[in-house]
C-alpha cells in the first residue's frame, strides 16, 4: 500500500544497511514531544507517535530518527539523559516503545534512535554517586572532574566555553558542604560531559546500544559525534575562533569502530549517521571509513543563502566528501525552519565557520510567501541529490519558525543561559498542528491540557488534514517528490548541466532536476536533455518555463538508467 515493489528494490550502487535501510532513504525526524500528543497532557509521546506513523509511510518514507525519548530530566529535553535504558514517562513506557517499532516495522519504516554519548544529565545515577564520592575516585573518572584555578581553586580549570553559552565548568559543593572540583559540560551545566578516556565508559555504551539493538532498533544518529573525547590535558581555548581542543579529537574514531563492529553482528547490520559540526566539511570524511559511521549529515547545504553558485559548491563538496551518498537536511531541531530562512536577507558572507549552526538561527524581516516558495524548491533540490534525505518533522506542511512565542514559554537553555540575548530553538519545536477545528490543532485529543508550547493561532493555516486535500499543498508536493524520486533518479550519479546564473541542472537516471534561484522566470535552456515531461514541480507546470524560485523534475524520454546516455552532458 505504500511503497510498490519496484520502489523497495535494493539499490545496486550504494550498500543497503539496517536490513533493507538504503543510504539514499528518506528519514522523517521525529521531535516526539511536538509530534502528536496521545494521552492529553499537551506533550507529544509515543502513543501519538505510533497513530502518527501512518502519515510518515504515506509520504513514502523510508525509516524514522527518533530524537531522544530516553528517561530525562528536560531541561534540554532528551539531550540530557538520566537512564539510557529507560522511556520518560512523559513519553510513555518500553512497551509503548515497543508497539511504535513494530508498528513502524509494519509500515515498512525503519526506527533509528539518537544516542547521546557526549553527556547525560546531572541525575544520571553516575553522575550522582560522582558528586557524592571524592576526588580521584573511579566514581568521578567517569566525567571530567578538575580542581579549579586561583586561590581556593575558585576559578574554573580552564578557559572553555560551553556551545548553549557561558563557561564550559561548573563547580559543585563536596560532600562535607565545601566548594570543591569542577566538573566539564560542553553543553548546559545538567549535562556533565563523560570521561571517554575511561573505558568503563565505553563498556557502558556498548551495552546500552546493545539493549536497544536487541529490542529491534534499526540504527543510532549520534549526537555531536565529534565531542565526546577532548585534548589530553585540556589546554586552554586561544583566539576566538573554533576550539580544537573540545572537538575531532583522534581517539574519538576508536568509540565509532566499537559502535560499527557491533552493530555488524547483528543478523540485518544496524546504521549509524553522526552529527558533526566542523568548520571544515572535509573532516567528515575520517567519520565515514569504511569501519566508522555509515553516514554523516553534510551541514553545508543547510547553510547557504539561497544562491545557485553556492549550493552547487555545498553539493559538490559533500559529495567529494562523502562519495556517492551524502546524509542531506535543510532543517532539523536545532535550526531556525526553512520556510523562515529562505525569506529572510540572503546574506552571502560565508557562515562564521567557528558556529555553523547559528548562521541557520537568523533573526530580521523575512518575507513568508516568498520563503515558502523557495523552501518548496529547495525540498525539490534536497530530493533529487544523490544519498539520503532527512526531513524534520512540519518541513513537509511548510512551517515556518515561530517567533511570536512569549518570553516566559520559551525553554530552550540557549535561551535561558544567554539571558533571552539567543531566541534559541523553540520556535522550530511547536507542537504541529494536525486539525485546525480540533483541540491543540489536533496535536492533542479533545479536551486536553494546553500545548507545551503554544501554538500560535495562524499556525492553523498549515493543519495537515486540509493540505491532505489540497493538491497544491506543500504537503502534497512532499509526498509527490518523495513517492517519485526512487524511480526517477534511482541511484544514478549526478551530472551538473551548463547554464545561465542562477538555474541549477542536472540529470541522475531517467530524472531532469532544475531549479531556479532568481526571482524572475527562466526558460530551460535549448541545449539541456529535449524530449522531457514534467512529473513533479514546486510552482507552475510549463514544462518550457521555470517560474521564479522554483523546481521541475523532468522524465526523460528514452534515457538511458546507466547514465551513460546522460554523459554528454556531464560538464
Ligand atoms: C546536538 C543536538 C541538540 C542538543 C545538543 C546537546 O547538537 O542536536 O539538540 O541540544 O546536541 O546534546
Amino acid at each position: 500500500m505504500v511503497r510498490s515493489d519496484t520502489l523497495r528494490e535494493p539499490r545496486a550502487s550504494v550498500p543497503a544497511v539496517g536490513g533493507d535501510l538504503p543510504l539514499d532513504g528518506v528519514v522523517y525526524q521525529v521531535y516526539l514531544r511536538s509530534f502528536r500528543d496521545g494521552d492529553g497532557d499537551g506533550v507529544g509521546d509515543l502513543v501519538g507517535l505510533r497513530a502518527g506513523l501512518a502519515d510518515i509511510a504515506a509520504l513514502g518514507c523510508d525509516a524514522i530518527w527518533l530524537n531522544p525519548c530516553y528517561l530525562s530530566p528536560q531541561r534540554d529535553h532528551g539531550y540530557d539523559i538520566a537512564d539510557y535504558r529507560a522511556v520518560d514517562p512523559a513519553y510513555g513506557t518500553l512497551a509503548d516503545f515497543d508497539a511504535v517499532l513494530d508498528r513502524a516495522h509494519e509500515l515498512g519504516l525503519k526506527v533509528l534512535m539518537d544516542m547521546v554519548a557526549n553527556h547525560c544529565s546531572t541525575e544520571h545515577a553516575w553522575f550522582r554517586a560522582a558528586l557524592l564520592a571524592p576526588p580521584g575516585s573511579r566514581e568521578r573518572e567517569r566525567f571530567v572532574f578538575r580542581d579549579g584555578r586561583g586561590a581556593g581553586g575558585s576559578l574554573p580549570p580552564n578557559n572553555w566555553g560551553s556551545v548553549f553559552g557561558g563557561a564550559a565548568w561548573t563547580r559543585v559543593a563536596e560532600p562535607n558542604g565545601e566548594p570543591g572540583q569542577w566538573y566539564l559540560h560542553s553543553f548546559d551545566s545538567s549535562q556533565p560531559d563523560f570521561n571517554w578516556r575511561n573505558p568503563e565508559v565505553a563498556k557502558e555504551f556498548l551495552d546500552v546500544l546493545r539493549f536497544w539493538f536487541d529490542r529491534g532498533v534499526d540504527g543510532f544518529r549520534v549526537d555531536v559525534a565529534h565531542g565526546n573525547v577532548k585534548a589530553d590535558g585540556l589546554p586552554d581555548h586561544h583566539g576566538t575562533g573554533h576550539n580544537y581542543a573540545m572537538w575531532d579529537q583522534p581517539e574519538v574514531h576508536d568509540i565509532y569502530r566499537g559502535w560499527r563492529a557491533l552493530g555488524d553482528t547483528y543478523p540485518s547490520a544496524k546504521y549509524f549517521v553522526g552529527e558533526v559540526w566542523l568548520p571544515s566539511q572535509d573532516s567528515l570524511a575520517s567519520y565515514l571509513r569504511p569501519d566508522e559511521l555509515h553516514q554523516a549529515f553534510d551541514f553545508g547545504l543547510l547553510v547557504q543563502p539561497w544562491n545557485a553558485d553556492r549550493m552547487r559548491e555545498a553539493i559538490e563538496n559533500a559529495l567529494r566528501v562523502a562519495g556517492a551518498a551524502p546524509a542531506w537536511a535543510l532543517s532539523n531541531h536545532d535550526v531556525h525552519r526553512a520556510a523562515t530562512r529562505y525569506g529572510q536577507s540572503q546574506s552571502l558572507d560565508a557562515p562564521p565557520p567557528t558556529d555553523m549552526i547559528s548562521a541557520a538561527r537568523r533573526t530580521g524581516p523575512t518575507d513568508l510567501e516568498l520563503g515558502l516558495r523557495r523552501a518548496r524548491a529547495a525540498a525539490g533540490l534536497l530530493l533529487a541529490l544523490p544519498g539520503s534525505a532527512f526531513l524534520y518533522q512540519g518541513e513537509e506542511l511548510g512551517l515556518p519558525e515561530v517567533f511570536d512565542l512569549p518570553d516566559g514559554a520559551r525553554q530552550d537553555p540557549i535561551w535561558l543561559r544567554s539571558d533571552g540575548e539567543q531566541l534559541g530553538r523553540d520556535g522550530c519545536r511547536v507542537p504541529l498542528p494536525w486539525d485546525a477545528s480540533r483541540t491543540n490543532l489536533g496535536f492533542s485529543p479533545d479536551g486536553a491540557a494546553p500545548a507545551w508550547l503554544p501554538q500560535p493561532v495562524w499556525l492553523a493555516g498549515y493543519a495537515r488534514d486540509a493540505q491532505k486535500a489540497d493538491p497544491a499543498s506543500t504537503l502534497t508536493l512532499y509526498r509527490d517528490l518523495v513517492r517519485a524520486r526512487r524511480t526517477l533518479f534511482g541511484t544514478g550519479p549526478l551530472r551538473w548541466l551548463a547554464g545561465p546564473d542562477g538555474l541549477l541542472g542536472f540529470t541522475r537516471g531517467d530524472g531532469l532536476c532544475v531549479v531556479n534561484l532568481t526571482s524572475r522566470a527562466q526558460p530551460v535552456p535549448a541545449a539541456w536533455p529535449a524530449g522531457r515531461h514534467v512529473v513533479a514541480t514546486s510552482t507552475g507546470t510549463d514544462p518550457a518555463t521555470l517560474p521564479p524560485n522554483s523546481t521541475s523534475w523532468y522524465q526523460l524520454a528514452g534515457s538511458d538508467t546507466s547514465g551513460r546516455g546522460n554523459q554528454r552532458h556531464n560538464l
